[in-house]
């Protein structure tokens, strides 16, 4: 297991530096060299952006469909963007939402800004997190700088909306409703998951796609399990664990007619080798 561990440590090492030399080699901003990587996105000559998840090779795990020609997708809450720019590139008109800031994010209550920076910043640079680093420059570097990087060197166009989940309504995002909204890891940040799935819904016209850890099955109690631990200033931004069966029974009661398991998907942190499995369950109009 440590020998895995390190070996994927070490590959994802050589993948980072190797990325860090183009940066330079090709005489691109030096802050490119210090954005957060959530996804591996490949740029193209050569240039793959060193994530924390790479799902470029496993698109079939996701059951969405090969081409979006014709088709609108909401992505939502897309970090370094890689369902945004593999929607675009099948073709779809995409549009995203993303927080406006890091403010933004759900904190548990009592939890101060301060401590949830300082996670934030823990995650980005591990034992190098000293709370130097403003908020400013952390939603730069995590979220607004790699995604617009990425769009820009694959010459695509998203519609990239600044708004909570929460607020997602047709009127917020002056539109009928998406073909496809694609919900990965969001709810599990959210305190109120019911609120933002209804606010996702609010959106959909056709196909909602959740990728995330659904543990148990459509026959169990509905239950959503509690993931935030007893210590109050300290969790993963990471609360509430719907089952399959209370994600089921919250998206009929939101109007979607059929709802199915439509695939599994590991996710591996790259860093590390740690495998999260999780559901990728379609939600249809
Ligand atoms: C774990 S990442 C998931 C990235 C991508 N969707 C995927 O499946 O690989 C969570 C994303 O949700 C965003 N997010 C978290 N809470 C949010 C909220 N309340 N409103 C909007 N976006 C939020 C984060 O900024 C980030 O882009």
């Amino acid at each position: 297991m440590t020998i895995m561990a390190n070996a994927f440590e070490t590959a994802f090492n050589a993948r980072r530096e190797a990325f860090l030399q183009r940066v330079e080699a090709d005489g691109l901003p030096a802050e490119v060299g210090r954005y957060f990587w959530y996804h591996a996105i490949d740029l193209g000559d050569g240039l793959v952006t060193p994530g924390i998840f790479d799902y470029r090779s496993e698109w079939a795990d996701f059951a969405l469909p090969e081409s979006f020609a014709g088709a609108s997708v909401l992505d939502a809450g897309p970090a370094t963007g890689f369902f945004s720019f593999e929607c675009a590139r099948r073709s779809a008109r995409v549009s995203c939402i993303e927080l406006p800031s890091l403010l933004g994010l759900d904190r548990f209550p009592g939890q101060t800004v301060e401590q949830s920076l300082l996670k934030i910043e823990h995650m980005m640079f591990a034992g190098d997190s000293t709370g130097s680093h403003s908020e400013e420059e952390l939603y730069r570097l995590l979220l607004e700088g790699p995604y617009r990087f990425c769009e820009q060197r694959l010459g695509v166009e998203v519609n990239r909306r600044y708004l909570n989940v929460y607020d997602v309504s047709p009127d917020a995002l002056e539109c009928d409703g998406f073909d496809w909204v694609l919900a990965g890891d969001i709810f599990v940040h959210t305190l109120y998951p019911l609120k933002a799935l209804a606010a996702l819904a609010s959106v959909c016209s056709g196909t909602l796609a959740i990728v995330e850890r659904i543990p148990g099955s459509v026959e169990d109690v509905p239950a959503m399990l509690y993931t935030g631990g007893a210590v109050p200033e300290q969790d993963d931004v990471n609360w509430w664990l719907p089952n399959r069966a209370c994600l089921e029974q919250l998206l009929r009661k939101l109007g979607f007619r059929e709802v199915r398991e439509a695939g599994r998907h590991t996710a591996i942190v790259q860093s590390s080798g740690f495998a999260v499995e999780r559901t990728v369950l379609h939600a249809s109009r």
